[in-house]
């Protein structure tokens, strides 16, 4: 698992022979799971095309600080905030004259002058001016600010001189970076999530669902991104905006979200399951909008139960770890543990649902987390709090016992 997967890696080519090696290093970023975006100075694109660098990156290659068109895709300052770090490989003597002076008179100089993210440099040039003063004093500025330096390597240059200054080899690079980038809590974890309620439908216009917000499930999601974990959202229908960086599938009904999460539970280390599924579905759909009639005063509706889409996970038995939540409105934590055994989970989340102010659709929660060894209460707090606790629980004692 790479401390690499789910970056923002924003890799900056700049002039150099050494630019054909950029190539490789965005080969290297992909297998570990990160976004790569490439931004190529002029002079780059003498050496390497931006098709190439697009071709591997998968995404059109950012070269130009006043172009209307590549600016409202994604402007300058877009990018830099994009970025969660910048690789800036090769660095030219120039690329790195302008990183110690703050220009801003380019797309390379302005998005680095822009961005608060770590700068990784890996310089390339020849040794002579690598070993120029000015040079020397640039290197020690960019240093001042922050910039970690990778290399140069010595050896055989380009130009048939020999000494210090060729870039470090991608691999190289690449292994200096993921040391230095904080490992998250769950980095390179496979994490599915359900969330929101699910609605079964009567008649094309009414449906059974709850109460449910989808907010703790979307707030989880969020969070374990964070801690660097690949994150698949299975949502029912809900008012919320998808957190970067995570994978979203939008499902109405319990059948939809049973199927969609069979589908891609074989593929996940851990299955969180906090959508309030509907427990019971119409029996029959009416295909036309049922009519209140004059002389009718009573009317029944036959349901079905749906099947148990957690239960049907864990009796799978498959190699991945499961949560559960359960949603009680009275005898807590008595009901929480009869869910905990029958649904065979390695945690369960018990939720009073009774309370307002930390139930369905607030933006608090007051949790208590139960595994078949212990239980520890999260007192209430924000739903992101909850789930960051929640997420120090499971990378401390569910992955690890
Ligand atoms: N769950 C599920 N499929 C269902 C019902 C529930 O996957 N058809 C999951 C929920 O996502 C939750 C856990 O099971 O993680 C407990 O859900 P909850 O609604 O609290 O309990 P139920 O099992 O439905 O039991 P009851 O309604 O009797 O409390």
């Amino acid at each position: 698992m790479s401390n690499l997967a789910n970056k923002n890696i924003l890799l900056c080519v700049t002039g150099g022979i050494a630019a054909y090696k950029a190539a490789e290093l965005v080969r290297l970023f992909k297998t570990a799971n990160a976004f790569v975006r490439v931004l190529m100075t002029q002079g780059a694109q003498e050496f390497i095309t931006p098709l190439t660098m697009q071709a591997l990156s998968g995404d059109k290659v950012h070269t130009d600080l006043l172009n209307t068109e590549a600016e409202a895709a994604m402007g300058h300052i877009e990018l830099a905030k994009w970025s969660d770090l910048i690789v800036v490989a090769p660095c030219s003597a120039n690329s790195l004259s302008k990183l110690a002076e703050g220009r801003g008179d380019d797309l390379f100089s302005a998005v680095c002058l822009a961005s608060e993210s770590d700068l990784f440099v890996a310089p390339a040039m020849n040794q002579a001016m690598w070993k120029d003063m000015r040079t020397q004093k640039n290197l020690k500025r960019i240093i001042k600010f922050g910039a970690k330096i990778i290399g140069p390597a010595s050896g055989e240059q380009a130009c048939g001189d020999i000494g210090e200054g060729r870039m470090t080899e991608p691999k190289e690079i690449f292994s200096e970076i993921e040391n230095e980038i904080e490992c998250g809590l769950l980095a390179g974890r496979k994490v599915l999530i359900t969330a929101g309620p699910t609605q079964e439908m009567i008649d094309p216009v009414r449906f059974i669902s709850n109460k449910s917000s989808g907010k703790m499930g979307f707030s989880l999601a969020e969070e374990i991104k964070n801690q660097g974990a690949i994150v698949t959202l299975i949502s029912g229908p809900v008012n919320l905006d998808t957190p970067d960086k995570v994978k979203r599938f939008d499902v109405q009904s319990a059948k939809e979200m049973q199927s969609k999460v069979e589908e891609l539970i074989e593929d996940c280390d851990i299955f969180i399951s906090a959508a309030a599924v509907a427990d019971f579905k119409p029996k029959k759909y009416e295909q036309k909008k049922i009519k209140k009639g004059s002389e009718v005063h009573q009317m029944k509706i036959e349901l079905d139960k749906n099947f148990d889409i957690l239960k049907t996970v864990t009796d799978k038995k498959l190699n991945l770890k499961t949560v559960g939540f359960a949603a009680e409105t009275e005898d807590l934590i008595n009901n929480a543990e009869k869910k905990l055994v029958e649904k065979n989970l390695d945690l369960i989340v018990a939720n009073d649902v009774s309370d307002q102010s930390i139930g369905f659709d607030s933006d608090e929660n007051e949790v208590t987390l139960i595994t078949k060894l212990e239980k520890k209460k999260i007192k209430k707090t924000s739903k992101k709090n909850v789930s960051k606790k929640i997420i120090e629980f499971i990378a401390q004692k569910v992955i690890n016992d």
